[in-house]
């Protein structure tokens, strides 16, 4: 018997056993819903099968995995009978157009609470705003209970259930929810689900000596195996601190802590931790959340001998999540956060794993292009690389609240003659300021004197050059700063896949150094990219000639001309050979409407040969949707500095067969 077919009669088997258990301990709630309980039961056996072999794979080997399956299964139904009605609404709207967020309607804004608008309940205030920006997908950094002072930026959760007292509450941000979505705004948080701070419940049990918790996280009495499983392992926040073990000394162990030495790993091959972190996933999913960020995907699995990063047990849990809020929450999506080889983040990305993932790739080798005024590393990229499965979409961005690393792939580099070391190193020259003629004002982020790594903090103003043209009253190089701005910003809103605002990078913010005066944000050099909000006022500013009215309009500009277009809808994007080593340019099409955008790097003015536009047949027609402008094919294309086209160039199926 093939394995797979003995695993489908093993699920229907512990299915058919567990389900009268089921029945029973609801039997209450399905008295009094019994359409609730057929639509779940519908997609329990539906996903079951899938959800079986997953956990099985992980934790089949336990002799209580029977137990492990009935806690799971009941949470499930639990979390479905608590889940409120307009919820279970959403469902259904969301399950008969499962693959909304691929249509180029769809744009996301990222914000801190604290930052933005002080608390949640200011919050609502501003949803105006975000309409006008076009705003379909608002991401809230992390607002959840964590240690006062430094908690990296709210990655550190004390509590998944309870909001930052200062943020506000619960039945604020589940308000606030409501709010978005009747605006057509879906809401997004972080599932910070690889760590808990070391304040959480789980953390302090397991500190006051209880097994059961100690369980929970990676824990160790002596540093024999903690200094087996260091060798393989890399440093995440090196200036903060080195290694990836951290002395309790309530319980004299060592503590497995990844990233800040307060954020305690979770334990994923305790079931129990799959099964409380479950918990917690679908209690966010029934406040209202629409996807959830997976944070730090890469890192929830540990193996001797290996760096511990993108084990095939992580996909297997993940896959485990998705196919529980398939059952549980419909309405549910996952975006992965997997900031590693291009080759690794790809894995994370399938309908029944990530529908959504981060692009670093892309965001890497915009900077790297702006920085070489070249294309060929970011043609040849996003050549081999962009195609994701069918139904899933990138999210596209020109920076984060995180730092920029140079996460590209060191084989694909040296085909076109880069030298992926000099290049990383020139790179971070280049963005930290440090290299003739650079236009950037990036901050050195975790220098790692072992290697060499760095990573680069900073707003997409300040990296493009915006804050040292003006520093310096340059109106030429002011001028070429909100140009590259702006091609970034159409590579991002074009390219193919969701465009996500930083909100502030709508207006030009530039570095913020205050957090240095501040000591719990001082030693964490991305808060210099995480500003307090400090353009309220010019929210009503009529002087449109203003610099950060001409950001905010051509983004506002952009993106309705992108709502506008089928083409930009998710699919197929084909880069094209452009035969200029500045011009970056790439297709986009359905059916009815065919977009080649053109994108240059260079500060020089750059042309096209007529032939590359000749070859997608009739072009006499073209028009460049960013001006309006009807464009002359027959000779070379032109492109001022820093320039990019929309050219809609029509349809002509008789040319194209
Ligand atoms: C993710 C977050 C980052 C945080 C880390 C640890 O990478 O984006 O801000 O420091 O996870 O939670």
């Amino acid at each position: 018997m093939v394995e797979n077919e003995w695993m489908s009669i093993q699920a229907a088997k512990s299915l058919k056993r567990l389900l009268p258990r089921i029945e029973d301990r609801f039997k209450v709630e399905i008295l009094a819903e019994p359409a609730h309980w057929q639509s779940f039961s519908r997609r329990l056996h539906r996903e079951w099968e899938r959800l079986f072999i997953h956990l099985q794979r992980v934790y089949g080997w336990q002799y209580d995995f029977f137990f492990t399956l009935e806690q799971v299964l009941f949470i499930s139904a639990q979390s479905w009978f608590q889940r409120p009605e307009d919820l279970k609404r959403l469902d259904a709207v969301r399950e008969a157009d499962p693959q909304w967020y691929t249509s180029q309607n769809v744009v996301g804004g990222v914000l801190y609470v604290d930052l933005f608008s002080d608390n949640l309940a200011k919050l609502h205030r501003h949803i105006p705003y975000f309409k006008k920006l076009g705003l379909t997908y608002l991401h809230l950094m992390p607002l959840f209970a964590v240690p006062h002072g430094d908690n990296d930026g709210g990655y550190a959760v004390s509590d998944y259930r309870a909001v930052n007292p200062d943020i506000g509450t619960m039945q604020e941000l589940a308000q606030l929810t409501r709010e978005l979505r009747d605006e057509g705004i879906s809401l997004v948080l972080d599932l910070v689900f690889n760590h808990t701070s070391d304040e959480h419940i789980w953390a302090r049990r397991a500190k006051s000596g209880d097994p059961d918790f100690q369980a929970f996280y990676h824990m160790f009495f002596d540093r024999q195996l903690p200094d087996r499983y260091q060798a393989h392992l890399r440093d995440i926040f090196p200036t903060a601190r080195r290694g990836s073990f951290t002395w309790c000394e309530e319980v004299r162990m060592w503590v497995w802590t990844t990233f800040n030495s307060f954020q305690w790993d979770l334990n994923y091959s305790n079931p129990e931790v799959f099964r409380a972190m479950a918990e917690e996933m679908l209690f966010l999913a029934n406040q209202g959340v629409e996807i959830l960020r997976l944070d730090a995907v890469a890192f929830i699995w540990k193996r001797l001998g290996t760096d511990c990063e993108n084990q095939p047990e992580a996909h297997e849990i993940i896959r485990a999540f998705n196919s529980l809020a398939r059952i549980a929450a419909p309405a549910l999506l996952f975006k992965s956060e997997a900031i590693v080889h291009p080759d690794e983040v790809i894995k994370y990305i399938h309908p029944e794993e990530c529908q959504l993932s981060y692009n670093p790739l892309l965001m890497a080798l915009v900077w790297e292009a702006l920085a070489t005024s070249e294309v060929k590393f970011i043609s040849r990229a996003m050549r081999q690389r962009s195609r994701i499965p069918e139904g899933c979409s990138w999210v596209n961005y020109l920076r984060c609240h995180d730092d920029i690393g140079w996460t590209f792939d060191d084989h694909e580099a040296r085909s076109i003659n880069i030298d992926p070391v000099g290049h990383r190193k020139f790179l971070n020259r280049f963005y930290t300021g440090d290299y003739p003629g650079s236009f950037a004002r990036g901050l050195p982020f975790q220098f790692n004197p072992d290697n060499g790594d760095l990573r680069i903090s900073g707003t997409l103003a300040s990296l493009a050059g915006l804050e040292q043209a003006l520093a310096e009253e340059d109106p030429l190089q002011i001028e070429l700063a909100v140009r590259r701005i702006n091609l970034l910003r159409s590579i991002m809103i074009s390219i193919g896949g969701i465009p996500l605002i930083y909100l502030g990078d709508e207006w030009g913010m530039l570095n913020d150094y205050t957090f240095l005066s501040d000591p719990a944000k001082a030693n964490d050099n991305r808060w210099v990219h995480r500003s307090r909000r400090r353009w309220e006022a010019r929210e009503d500013l009529v002087d449109q000639e203003m610099l950060e009215w001409r950001f905010f309009n051509e983004m506002v500009r952009l993106i309705g001309l992108r709502k506008a277009a089928p083409a930009f809808k998710n699919g197929g994007m084909e880069v094209i050979d452009t035969g200029n080593a500045h011009l970056f340019g790439y297709l986009r099409q359905d059916d009815s409407q065919r977009i080649l955008v053109v994108n240059n790097f260079s500060p020089q003015p750059q042309s096209m040969a007529p032939d590359v536009l000749a070859a997608f047949g009739e072009t006499e027609d073209c028009t460049d949707l960013v001006t309006g402008q009807k464009i002359l094919t027959a000779g070379p294309l032109e492109l001022d500095s820093y320039r990019f086209l929309w050219l809609e160039i029509p349809t002509n199926p008789s040319k194209n067969q």
